[in-house]
């Protein structure tokens, strides 16, 4: 198992450029299995997710071209899908393979998918997707670990969904399976995060015909079949939110380029907040400067077009060098404050109180081992390194290969000293 050791105490300076968005990717990818045709998808993060999510699709029979010089340009063929089994193997390194249960199940009118189980940070059920689908007319039982579902007579109809709540991988999969459903499907209460709309850009290429994104409400008007398309996936912006706070945490100065800032207007708010400098300097590039004075703010997550709980830990980073008292309040998942016990270890004051966490700083940080819980939490735990006394050693680092590409290779680049240790 990878760990990193990091030098701590060094101020970052540079341009480091913005991957493609693993969570745009993976729906992607997924909805490359609604066609015959190819999907040319570019702008795909070299990450463990994409490649457990391409394993995936080959084991249902699609063919799944992977070069590999980043951005890697993706090709994804599925003339006949087969078996459509999302294997527990597969499915309990990445939730979102229960993405390919909407695409597989309207395209082929039957679909078998493992359970996703719980994780790290939550119990993290997928009865909202099950009851949406039943409501299109499938037939769902879940037995021995397995989601199996049939759409009798072949389809699935149109309906008038209410999410009771909103769920971004679930708004996705009724997308991708109301595209191909007899008569139109209405998704209210439906996400608005800037990767659902991105799969309804992708969708509308492939011949959907969808009204909505952006808004809560989606209208999908299925049609009989879908075409091939190509389509570039939009700037990670968790990623980019994750080195904002690298070059503030730092005190550095740091150039982003890549990105889409429009997609992080609440995390970039909340760290001008802060004190620290945020420039839009020109479209899709920002210029990072540490605060002259740190100041402590208060945030809670929400779901999009508010404070993204994926940056939750890279604030509570933040924070633990911020002036003042910082309350968090993490409202998406029951259990996503994993990492502030590792920050304790490194010297953080921070007290825990249910959704709460308390962050009194600013207090100085102390390298030593820790261990990364998802993947969310190792990169906060990478940040806190980047500022800590002495080495610190991130173990399990699998966690943060899920999600971005090269970090260690990005953070070096702007004079961090992170080494990978086999
Ligand atoms: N929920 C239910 N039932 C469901 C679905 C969701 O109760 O059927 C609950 C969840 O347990 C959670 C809340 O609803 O409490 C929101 O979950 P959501 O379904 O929106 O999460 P997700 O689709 O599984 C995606 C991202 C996550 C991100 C969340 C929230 C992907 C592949 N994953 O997960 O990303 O945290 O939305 O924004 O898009 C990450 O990248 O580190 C990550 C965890």
């Amino acid at each position: 198992m990878d760990r990193f050791r990091i030098e701590g105490g060094r101020r970052l300076e540079g341009t480091v450029r913005i991957s493609g968005a693993k969570n745009a990717a993976l729906p992607a990818m997924a909805a490359a299995l609604l066609t015959a045709e190819p999907v040319h998808l570019t702008n795909i993060p070299r990450v463990r997710d994409i490649i457990t999510m391409g394993k995936l699709l080959a084991h249902m029979n699609a063919r799944v071209s992977t070069p590999d010089v980043p951005p890697i340009d993706l090709t994804i063929e599925a003339p006949a899908i087969c078996e459509a089994e999302a294997p527990y193997e597969l499915v309990r390194t990445m939730r979102a393979s229960i993405l390919t249960l909407g695409p597989v199940l309207s395209r082929l009118g039957r679909a078998r998918v493992s359970l996703p189980g719980g994780c790290a940070i939550g119990a993290r059920p997928v009865d909202l997707h099950i009851k949406a689908l039943a409501q299109m007319g499938a037939e769902i039982t879940t037995e021995h670990g397995y989601v199996n579902a049939r759409a009798p007579g072949g389809r699935l109809r149109g309906a008038h969904i209410v999410f009771e709540k909103i769920t971004v991988t679930g708004t996705e999969n009724l997308l991708m399976a109301a595209a191909l459903a007899e008569g139109e499907t209405r998704l209210d209460n439906a996400a608005r995060e800037p990767e659902v709309a991105d799969l309804v850009g992708l969708l509308r290429k492939m011949g959907a015909q969808i009204e909505g994104d952006g808004t809560a409400t989606l209208r999908v008007r299925g049609v009989e079949r879908l075409h091939g398309a190509t389509h570039t996936i939009i700037p990670d912006r968790i990623e980019t939110g994750t080195f904002v706070v690298a070059g503030a945490i730092t005190g550095g100065d740091i150039e982003i380029t890549g990105c889409a800032p429009e997609h992080l207007a609440a995390i970039l708010a909340k760290l001008r907040e802060t004190n620290v400098v945020v420039l839009e300097e020109a479209p899709g590039r920002l210029r990072v400067r540490g605060a002259k004075k740190l100041l402590a703010a208060d945030v809670t997550t929400e779901e999009y077009p508010g404070f993204a709980t994926d940056m939750q830990a890279q604030f509570m980073a933040l924070m633990t060098q911020a002036r003042g008292t910082s309350v968090i309040t993490e409202t998406i998942f029951e259990n996503r404050f994993l990492h502030a016990s590792e920050m304790l270890r490194m010297g953080a004051d921070i007290t825990v109180e249910g959704r709460r966490a308390v962050v009194r700083g600013p207090t100085p940080l102390q390298g030593t081992g820790v261990i990364a819980s998802d993947l969310r939490a190792s990169a906060s735990l990478v940040l806190a390194g980047l500022v800590a006394s002495g080495e610190t050693i991130v173990d399990r680092v699998y966690h943060i290969d899920r999600g971005y590409e090269r970090i260690e290779e990005k953070l070096n680049a702007l004079g961090a000293r992170v080494e990978r240790v086999r």
